[in-house]
């Protein structure tokens, strides 16, 4: 029995310490908004634990007392009903008055809260719009005409604005160590928020509302770099992809068209498909992305290979069908991909 209790106790004290730490952590930021969330999540913590433990305490004297009431004898004498009286109308009392005093104290910190966290820090030096989809993230810089998808990138130390929508079911955008909160993306709404990351770093969000089967791997990676990297990162996004001279990356490139993968993926200036919004992510700097698939595997020329020829394998219920190719061509697809690289 006790061995069983210090397991319980070290399995609940891993899963807590797990919690608390990583690059998905909402605790320890040093973004003015997850710290004004932060505050709220102690003081809940520390009083719904507080009132816990008064209930449990509660709960165990009841059980002990009734225990001793049941037993009969020149010991235990018969109940005082008026007594017993007194104390119901306190429990009642204490159960109505306790609970509306701790409700209405959330209330007003809550609403507190989110009128704070609503307000961005600073002025926004730029302005970005993601679009949730079924199960990826669609990224654009409107100022610069780039389209991008899955890896966030901005300028460290400067406030950015963030416009959020969805192009299918309801998601839900969450950065916990940059954003101030989650905000829902709704199909035909744009919601407002922002985001600071105060040093250069990566970190990772998580699509936090369930939109169907591959909702948990619905992650995005955000890079936040010194503001003249961030610069130079745009700025060669501004250039659509050179046309290859190199006959076998042509051959990749007429290749993605007869297997109608334009149809739904975009690469600036050379699919056809030149529209903003499409089924699939923007391919025009997938060679530049470290994951494929909104983080669900990493981006190697193998990874590529067998997510062309069945994405399924690594995110099952994606939307993207298999496709059947031979070998060569599929090299030469993904050399052509994996050239894309700004
Ligand atoms: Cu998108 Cu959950």
């Amino acid at each position: 029995m006790s061995r069983a209790i210090l397991r319980a106790t070290a399995l609940t004290v891993c899963a807590l310490s797990v919690a608390c730490q990583g690059p998905q952590s909402m605790l320890g930021t040093n973004n003015p908004g997850g710290q004004s969330v932060e505050g709220l999540w102690w003081i809940a913590l520390a009083s719904t634990g507080f009132l816990s433990t008064v209930v449990i305490l509660a709960l165990a004297y009841a059980v002990v007392r009734a225990g001793r009431a049941g037993r009969s004898g020149p010991d235990h004498p018969a109940p005082d009903v008026d007594g017993i009286r007194r104390e119901s109308s306190v429990i009642l009392l204490a159960g109505a008055l306790g609970p509306a005093i701790f409700l209405i104290g959330f209330l007003t910190l809550s609403v507190d809260t989110g009128q704070e966290i609503s307000r961005p820090p600073s002025a926004p030096t730029l302005t970005v719009e993601v679009v949730g989809h079924m199960f990826w993230w669609e990224i654009r810089y409107p100022e610069a005409g780039v389209v991008t998808a899955n890896e966030l990138h901005i300028p460290a130390g400067e406030t950015v604005a963030v416009q959020v929508s969805s192009a299918d079911v309801i998601h839900s955008f969450w950065i916990p160590q940059l954003s101030p909160g989650k905000i829902d993306m709704v199909p035909g709404r744009t919601n407002l928020t922002w985001m600071l990351a105060d040093e250069p770093g990566t970190y990772r969000g998580q699509c936090t509302e369930f939109c169907g089967t591959q909702h948990a791997l619905m992650s995005m990676r955000v890079v936040a770099s010194p503001p003249e990297d961030f610069e130079r990162w745009l700025d060669r996004r501004t250039q659509p992809p050179e046309v290859p001279s190199d006959l076998e990356l042509r051959r990749g490139l007429s290749l993605f068209s007869q297997h109608g993968c334009d149809a739904c993926h975009r690469i600036r200036d050379v699919t056809p498909l030149d529209l903003i919004g499409t089924a699939g992510p923007d391919l025009t700097d997938v060679g530049a992305r470290s994951t494929l698939g909104a983080l669900a595997v990493e981006n190697t020329p193998e990874t590529l290979g067998r997510w062309i020829l069945n994405p399924h394998i690594y995110k099952p219920g994606v939307r993207m069908p298999p496709t059947d190719l031979s070998e060569e061509d599929l090299a030469a697809m993904v050399a052509y991909l994996r050239s894309l690289d700004p």
